[in-house]
């Protein structure tokens, strides 16, 4: 089993990461104090891997809250039923919640476990590539509101995260890729070395090879953890995980949520924001056609959707609340892949050239 520290100062917890985590053993208690959990999970999550996470508990008090599959249930209304059965079955400050399932399972319990009480223990059970590398890693939990994603949350820290990679063995391809474009996006902002090695075991991991798998997430959780570590709450460097999201935001707003998955998105994001890099002479045309090219061998799109315009993604991008807070902004390559800096006024002339080039079907 492998460990990353992500280091919080008395906040601070362990990611561990390995093959069969679940199967045997019970480390999944050792940072459980009371006598007490509360599982969050999905149906179709339970389905494969409950009953190997109850194995872990055995001799605790147990309850389990299956919540509805979707984005479309990250909301209040469920984040209210998960209290009310807190509470109904008189769950204390010093009951455990476990989240077991994707980023959806992970945002809403952690939200449940900051606010329930004024906050109870939690650990998470990440079971997609994108919740093992991305959303279980940092502490953000939220749920949507109808005006906006992720609009109503806290930053609040598990005591330990649990990735086992065997969960990934009945994870859908496109979900798979999905992951696969923060785990590039991770390489860009911080890691050449990372990046070139994600380029050579990219056909691994899209087989689902194991020991590509725990390289490849070790790598990305590090890096993420660097990055939170240094800037914890977002009031700076963290905005850098933001690379090709200011894109991938407006593509998905344009398109509707929930047509492409949020990877698919982000995968066409970074395509544009490194487009952008090239012609504003802060990377090479040669890195650019790189990150295109390996987005690309992930399984993810790198153009379009036809159906948004250049037009109404720039409209997109005027209103999102991060943009607006400083005036549009960028994250963009600095010199080579690896290295990011956040970029203000960029010409709205060049902005739209990259815009153009990216949203063309065929190039
Ligand atoms: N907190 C953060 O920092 C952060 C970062 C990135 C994304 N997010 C959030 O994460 C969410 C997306 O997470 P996601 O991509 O994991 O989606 P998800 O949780 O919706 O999971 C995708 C699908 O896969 C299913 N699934 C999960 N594990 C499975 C498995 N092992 N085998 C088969 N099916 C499985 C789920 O039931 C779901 O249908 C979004 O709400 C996003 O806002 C949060
Ligand atoms: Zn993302």
């Amino acid at each position: 089993m492998e460990k990353i520290r992500v280091d919080l100062g008395e906040n601070s917890y362990d990611i561990c990461i390995g093959s069969g985590l679940l199967r045997g053993g019970n480390v999944l208690r050792e940072k459980v104090e009371g006598q007490r959990i509360f599982i969050v999970s999905n149906c179709v999550v339970a389905e494969h891997y409950l009953d190997s996470v109850l194995h872990q508990f055995e001799g605790i008090d147990i309850d389990v809250h299956l919540m509805s599959d979707g984005e479309q249930f990250k909301t209040l209304q469920t984040l209210e039923a998960i209290i009310g059965d807190l509470l109904a079955k008189g769950h204390k400050r010093s009951t455990t919640i476990v989240a077991l399932g994707g980023g959806v399972v992970g945002d809403t319990a952690g939200y449940a476990a900051a606010t329930y009480q004024r906050g109870v223990p939690f650990i998470q059970v990440p079971t997609t590539l994108l919740s093992q590398v991305d959303s279980s890693v940092g502490g953000k939990t939220a749920v949507n509101h109808e005006l906006g994603k992720n609009m109503i949350g806290a930053f609040y820290q598990p005591k330990g995260v649990y990735v086992d990679t065997d969960t990934l063995k009945t994870l859908p391809e496109r979900e798979l890729s999905a992951g696969l474009a923060e785990i590039i996006k991770h390489g860009v902002l911080a890691d050449s070395h990372y990046f070139d090695a994600v380029e050579k075991d990219i056909g691994r991991l899209r087989e689902k090879d194991e020991a590509a798998l725990i390289r490849a997430i070790k790598g990305s959780c590090k890096i993420k953890a660097a990055v939170v570590a240094e800037d914890e709450r977002e009031s700076g460097s963290r905005a850098l995980l933001n690379f090709g999201h200011t894109f991938a935001h407006a593509i998905e707003t344009g398109m509707g949520y929930g047509q492409w998955l949020h990877g698919e998105a982000v995968g066409v994001g970074m395509v544009m924001a490194a487009d952008l890099s090239a012609r504003l002479g802060r990377c090479s045309i040669y890195d650019s056609k790189r990150i295109k090219a390996l987005v690309e061998r992930a399984g993810l799109p790198v153009s379009g959707p036809p159906e948004v315009s250049a037009d109404a993604m720039l409209a997109f991008m005027a209103k999102d609340k991060k943009a607006t807070d400083a005036g549009l902004r960028f994250v963009l390559i600095e010199g080579r892949i690896g290295k990011t800096e956040i970029v203000r006024d960029v010409p709205l002339r060049v902005l739209r050239e990259t815009l153009e080039a990216g949203l063309r079907l065929c190039e």
